[in-house]
Formats: structure tokens, sequence, C-alpha cells
């Protein structure tokens, strides 16, 4: 699978997947259509909650999961991390600016070490640092919520900081792909792709749904009305 922009990615976040049968998980939101396994690693230090860390990335790439492993790093410091899940199979790895000293050396980082580098911009956090990194990017990762926690409501200004960060990608040029993580559901993912948006990162609405299936169908064909 290629990952020029402009291709629609679902990224299942498994924030909400049943942990104790996370392979199967994973298998079954890709048969339904994800094109990424999202998986959150938090710290209960960067954010207020603990996760899963780089073992749990290594097991999913032992297991053979069939997708890019999307790993969105919400710890500090960072560079330690990058390396494990770099070693652990991680295909992209995000990073919050608040999270290192040097954003552009940890961002050369992840590419040095073979992954594609992402960086995540919180809905408080202004698009002005990322003109500066641009360059070391594959993908922008704009927070839609405040990290942490999956569930949570999706905060609607972000629409314009994602048409602002849309712009301020074609204008470069660059093949950076533009992801919005938290609050994603059926009933708002038109507007997000509408915004310009490619890859769009959902948890709840796919593991709360009785049907994998049904519910990336219909994101799907939302984001397809919505960016059509
Ligand atoms: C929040 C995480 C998100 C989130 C997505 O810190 O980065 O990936 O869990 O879950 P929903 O879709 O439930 O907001
Ligand atoms: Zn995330």
């Amino acid at each position: 699978m290629s990952y020029r922009s402009g291709e629609m990615i679902v990224a299942a976040s498994v924030l909400n997947a049943d942990f104790a049968r996370l392979g199967q998980e994973c298998d079954e939101v890709v048969a339904a259509g994800a094109g990424l396994i999202h998986l959150d690693v938090m710290d209960n230090h960067y954010v207020p909650n603990m996760t899963v860390g780089p073992l749990v990335c290594q097991a999913l790439n032992d297991y053979g999961v069939s997708v890019p492993i999307d790993v969105h790093l919400m710890v500090e410091p960072v560079d330690a991390l990058i390396e494990q899940f770099a070693a652990a199979g991680a295909s992209f790895i995000s990073i919050h600016p608040e999270a290192t000293r040097h954003l552009d050396r940890s961002l050369a980082l992840i590419r040095d070490l073979g992954c594609r580098a992402g960086l995540v911009l919180n809905p408080g956090t202004p698009l002005a640092v990322v003109e500066q990194v641009l360059p070391r990017l594959d993908m922008l990762l704009l927070m839609s919520v405040n990290p942490g926690f999956g569930g949570q409501a999706f905060i609607p200004y972000v629409l314009d900081k994602i048409r602002a960060a849309r712009q301020i990608i074609d204008g470069s040029g660059l093949p950076v792909r533009l992801e919005v993580d938290g609050g994603i559901k059926v009933h708002n993912i038109a507007d997000v792709a509408h915004a310009g948006a490619d890859t769009f990162v959902v948890g709840s609405e796919i593991f709360g749904a009785s049907c994998y299936k049904e519910a990336v169908a219909s994101l799907s064909k939302a984001i397809a009305e919505g960016a059509g």
C-alpha cells in the first residue's frame, strides 16, 4: 500500500479494543477495511493515562498484523522510545513537540531508523511549528481532543486548523499525510474529510460497534461524500 497524500485511510485506534485478544481484533478491523493500526502509547507523565510499550508493538508485528503500525507517542521524553518502537516494527512514529527539547533531532531520528515521521499537535498548539519542520515530516497529526483518553468529543474549532494545515501542505508540494485523531464518528467524519484530512484515526466508533465491517463501511462512505 502506498501512502501518497490524497488516498483516504481509516486508522483504527486499538485503545478501545479487547487487549486480551489484540491480534484477532487487529485482523478483524483490517478485514473490515482499516488501512493502519493506530497504537496510542501513554506514559502517565506526558498524559494522565498509561497504555502500552514497545513489547505490544513487537507482539503485533510478530503476530503478523498485515497493515502498517501507526505509533502515536504520548510520552516524555521521546528519543529512547523512538528507538525502541522502531526496533519493535513501527512504520509511522508520531511525536508531540512539547515532549522533546530538540524537535528537529527527534524527527530526524525517526527517519534515520527507517520509519515515517509524524508530528502531533494538540488542539491548543498553533500550527506555526509545522512550517519549520515540514521537510522532516511524512505525517502531520492534528489532535481533535486533548490526548489521554478515547471516547471524548470532537473539538469543532479544529476543523479550521485542518483547513489551514491542508493549505500549508499543498503549498509545500511535499507528500505529507494529514491525519486527525479524536472524537471522529460517522456523523462528523465527512466534515473532517471536507476540511482536508486524508487519514482518520477512529477508536470507539469502530470498537464500540457490534459489526466492525459495517462501522468502517459507514465511515468510508461518509469520507467519500465529504471529500467529493
Ligand atoms: C487519544 C488518542 C486517540 C483516541 C481515539 O489520546 O490519541 O487515538 O483514543 O479514540 P476515539 O475515536 O474514541 O476518540
Ligand atoms: Zn492517537
